[in-house]
């Protein structure tokens, strides 16, 4: 049954790939939707860490990243899920829940909350199934939510001891204002092995006028996709959601009947490369789908990998990996080299310009960071001093540059360190109106229109002596002294310039 809008998100008859920690990350989640599940939550995340992510629109992959302070991607979305994807969280705080789900709202269908994870982790916080002891917290969080985003919100519980204990929770939870209602049928105390109790999520179905989400029947009640509609029966539930049937084989939200779990790994690797998947996560989710098969030869060859491409040989995907390596660096050339304007803004305390290193636009064995060097010596400056950072969604770097206590630095992220820094030397040098060394460059009459415009910064000099300077520094380049120099070490002299 497909969705129509998200205003209508749970009403009807879904089937819904579960939240699972590691296991629903986006290529999985894509590749539930592409075999027909309506619906796909994503791995609970837990406020704290999320309320410390930037919001980043990965122009490069066409995600929307969640990005942790020490850059790693928490959670990495995309518009082909925007309707579909259920953000679940591990909260115990209604502050926190409402600031997280502000932030990725605007990115997702729904707001989840975790209320039925066992888990020490999570129970020692206050958090996944310690709330079910908590009722006044619940409702807490829930009305927060509620009355705080513009999406739906729903949460996800396990069963109380008692059936009667279960209906009275679940509703006082409906009377938060909740869209819908997930169950796993099984106690907190319960490990996934044990037999679903479809009797008490047939006792909250009746017992609530939203909709619910039957969960917990994958070992034993839901094998194939025949089955989904048997075990929804079965709960006199209006929607199904599978955790573990569907890790194991995701095709099982495929009408069309079941697709070999090779071909299912190889349509989930290429998800996973297309959106630069970690190597890890995508390894753990291939070992989960080979199950028993993980000591094949396949099985060990993926256990082995460390990388993408590693991964990719496994599956014979190597093309594909490469293939997709290309189109994505045509794209991030495109779109660093897209004609924004080169006029110099401010960022905090840092100038900031629209600059690309284009090796060829210099001669051989001249930098822009040379120039910059050599300029800071002559005015018996510091050394320029470069800070570089890698952003981890495409692994790109940006570099800051301090001269004379002032910082410079190109809003466009470069594919290597070195030319980060020769194009953070350039903006300092183009906003001091300093020659670079560029081919051509005395015929641009850039120098003289970056001097004029530039002139309050307290760098201008004679435009002569520049000119002067421009001619002299190649010569200079030649001597030994300048490449130990260039190398940040007096005492090097046949350090390569090169290097600068
Ligand atoms: C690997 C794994 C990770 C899980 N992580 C989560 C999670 O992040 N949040 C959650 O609410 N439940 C989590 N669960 C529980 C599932 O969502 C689901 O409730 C459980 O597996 C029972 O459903 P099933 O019988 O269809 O597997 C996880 C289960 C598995 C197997």
């Amino acid at each position: 049954m497909v969705l129509v809008s998200v205003s209508c998100f749970y009403v009807v008859d879904i089937t819904a790939l579960a939240p699972m920690v590691r296991v629903g990350t986006l290529p999985m989640r894509l590749l539930a939707l592409d075999y027909g599940a309506d619906v796909v939550y994503c791995e609970e995340l837990i406020d704290i860490k999320m309320a410390q992510c930037q919001r980043v629109v990965n122009e490069v992959l066409q995600t929307v990243d969640f990005v942790a302070p020490d850059d790693r991607v928490m959670f990495r979305t995309c518009a082909k899920e925007k309707a579909r994807v259920v953000f679940q969280m591990g909260t115990a705080d209604p502050d926190r829940a409402l600031t997280v789900a502000r932030l990725v709202e605007k990115d997702v269908a729904a707001i989840d909350v975790n209320m039925g994870c066992p888990k020490e982790y999570s129970t020692k916080g206050g958090m996944g199934a310690a709330l079910l002891s908590d009722p006044e917290k619940i409702e807490a969080i829930l009305r927060k939510l509620v009355t705080g985003v513009s999406v739906p919100v729903t949460c996800k519980i396990r069963i109380l001891p008692s059936m009667e204990e279960t209906v009275r929770l679940v509703q006082r939870i409906e009377k938060t204002g909740i869209a819908a209602l997930a169950v796993h049928g099984r106690f907190k105390e319960e490990r996934p092995r044990h037999p679903v109790h479809c009797d008490y999520i047939k006792a909250v179905a009746q017992a609530v006028s939203i909709p619910v989400i039957a969960n917990g029947g994958s070992l034993d009640l839901v094998k194939a996709n025949a089955d989904i509609e048997e075990f929804r029966k079965a709960t006199g539930a209006s929607s199904v959601m599978l955790g573990r049937a569907a890790m194991w084989n995701a095709s099982v939200f495929s009408s069309q009947g079941p697709i070999p779990v090779e071909r299912v790994m190889e349509e989930y690797l290429r998800y996973a490369i297309r959106y630069d998947n970690h190597a890890f996560n995508t390894k753990y989710c291939l070992c989960q789908m080979l199950r028993d098969k993980v000591e094949s030869p396949l099985g060990k060859q993926v256990q082995a990998a460390q990388t993408n491409v590693e991964i990719s040989e496994a599956f014979g995907l190597q093309d594909f990996y490469l293939q997709t390596q290309e189109q994505l660096q045509v794209r991030r050339d495109s779109l660093y080299s897209s004609s924004q304007p080169d006029q110099p803004v401010m960022d905090g305390d840092v100038t900031m310009m629209a600059i690309k290193f284009e090796r060829r636009e210099y001669p051989p064995q001249i930098t822009p960071k040379m120039f910059l060097l050599e300029w800071s010596r002559k005015e018996k400056l510091e050394q320029p001093l470069y800070k570089t950072v890698q952003r981890s969604q495409d692994r790109a770097f940006q570099s800051t540059v301090t001269v004379a206590e002032k910082k410079y630095r190109s809003s466009l992220w470069e594919k290597s360190k070195k030319f980060a820094e020769q194009a953070a030397a350039i903006v300092c040098l183009r906003v001091l109106g300093i020659p670079e060394g560029r081919i051509g460059e005395e015929d641009s009459g850039l120098v003289c229109k970056r001097k004029r415009e530039w002139k309050t910064n307290g760098f201008t000099e004679e435009e002569g002596r520049k000119k002067r300077h421009i001619a002299g520094i190649q010569q200079e380049n030649e001597s030994s002294e300048f490449a130990a120099a260039a190398n940040g070490s007096h005492h090097k002299p046949n350090g390569p310039a090169a290097q600068l």
